[in-house]
């Protein structure tokens, strides 16, 4: 499963399951590029699956 997102008409397909605990990124908020997990508030980088906010620290 896979978590897409828009952005501006873009679409971008990252993991769904977050690297912290496994909280459903699909599920999460989207602010810009950046989509944050629901159960802790760790934040990625839709474009490249990087982490931008903890506590997650491994890329998706
Ligand atoms: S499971 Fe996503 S931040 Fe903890």
């Amino acid at each position: 499963m896979c978590c897409v997102a828009n952005v501006d008409g873009e679409y971008y397909a990252i993991g769904n399951v977050c690297t912290h605990e496994g909280g459903p990124l699909a599920e999460g908020v989207l602010e810009g590029y950046e989509v944050e997990c629901p159960w802790h508030q760790s934040k990625f980088d839709v474009r490249t699956g990087e982490v931008t906010s903890p506590p997650a620290s491994e890329y998706l």
